[in-house]
């Protein structure tokens, strides 16, 4: 039996993370879930969007399933995602995004995942007044860092028998700290020659990337850079809806897919559960619950290609539980 950490957010969360957690059930694995709430309803309680035994659980179980957590724009407290990230130094953001059968896209040969630096760039919080009309950001990257997220795509790349890793960056413009990230992945490259090593400016990367997106394989860049990108990644293979994406340190992992807590949909079992489940498949892998995985995956393919049961962002007319119970139903 897995102790796994669940976290079901708020917004769309506690929706989807239902329909996860029962279709997860249905395929007759093992999890005890430790439920941890975080993220608003918190604060007004506990006084901290991401209180202390949200970190201790992971702690414990090492894994985690999350879904999302809103945060209020300008309202002065910390991303509960990104502390989530730098509190268990989950420095590695893996977003793959490869087209699924039954899903219609300008492409269909989109196959490729986007690692993303996740924990420093301007996301390490460090900004000041000047004064009212001045305020800055300071975007921090080091070398530690850096060396270590490039050599975890590389190996990735390797691991997944992939080909090529381009380096995403504006080297050009910051040259000091893009300059150092760049640098650290041409050093780190040359320790894996099996592996094409490309650098692309990222501002080329979104333009080539809606026109011929298959020609990208792995890619690595700066946390900024990554959080744009791998949206723009999930648009190429049916939106936000279908992306997923997990967070990787040396020992914890949170599984959580790109898209937020979606507030415009809110509560009216519109919300398509296929990223969170990708999510928990990848989860599955990760635990070795690889039997569990397959078949999850089988069924969600088979409903998302039988196209009869659909959600309206894959522009079917179901509900979140109508396709939760189809996935169920294609169960083998
Ligand atoms: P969002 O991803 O929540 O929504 C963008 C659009 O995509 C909306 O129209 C929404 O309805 C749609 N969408 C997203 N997920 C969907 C799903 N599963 N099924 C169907 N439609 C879906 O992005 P937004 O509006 O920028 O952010 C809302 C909140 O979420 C913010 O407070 C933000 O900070 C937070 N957020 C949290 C994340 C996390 O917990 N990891 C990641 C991204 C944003």
């Amino acid at each position: 039996m897995h102790k796994i950490t669940l976290i079901k957010g708020d917004g769309i969360g506690p929706e989807i993370s239902d329909a996860v957690v029962k279709i997860i059930e249905a395929s007759k694995v093992d999890i005890e879930w430790d439920e941890q709430t975080a993220g608003l309803d918190v604060i007004e309680k506990e006084g901290d969007p991401l209180p202390k035994r949200v970190i201790d659980s992971i702690k414990k179980n090492k894994v985690a399933l999350k879904a999302p957590v809103t945060t209020p724009i300008g309202k002065g407290f910390r991303s509960v995602n990104v502390r989530l990230r730098k509190e268990l130094d989950l420095y590695a953001n893996v977003r793959p995004a490869k087209n699924i059968d039954g899903i219609k896209t300008p492409f269909n040969n989109v196959d490729l995942v986007v690692v993303r630096e996740n924990t420093e760039d301007v996301y390490a919080g460090i900004e000041e007044k000047i004064n009212d009309d001045t305020m800055h950001s300071i975007k921090l990257i080091t070398r530690g860092a850096s060396n270590r997220i490039v050599e975890y795509a590389f190996e990735y790349a390797k691991k997944m028998g992939r080909k090529t890793l381009h380096c995403a960056t504006k080297a050009n413009i910051c040259k000091l700290t893009d300059g150092l990230f760049l640098d650290c992945a041409r050093e780190v490259a040359k320790k894996y020659p099996e592996i094409e090593f490309r650098e692309i400016l990222v501002d080329a990367l979104c333009m080539q990337l809606v026109q011929n997106p298959n020609k990208f394989d792995v890619l690595v860049m700066p946390n900024l850079y990554g959080d744009i990108v791998s949206d723009l990644a999930a648009g190429l293979i049916g939106g936000l809806g279908v992306a997923q994406g997990a967070n990787i340190g040396r020992d914890y992992a949170v599984f959580e897919p790109v898209h937020g807590s979606a507030p415009d949909i809110k509560g009216r079992n519109l919300a398509n559960p296929t990223a969170l489940t990708l999510c928990a498949i990848q989860m599955l892998n990760h635990i070795n619950e690889k039997e569990a995985a397959r078949k999850i995956e089988n069924a969600l393919f088979k409903t998302i290609k039988e196209g009869k049961v659909l959600t309206q962002d894959l522009n079917g007319n179901s509900s979140t539980t109508q396709f939760r119970d189809e996935i169920i139903k294609n169960l083998e």
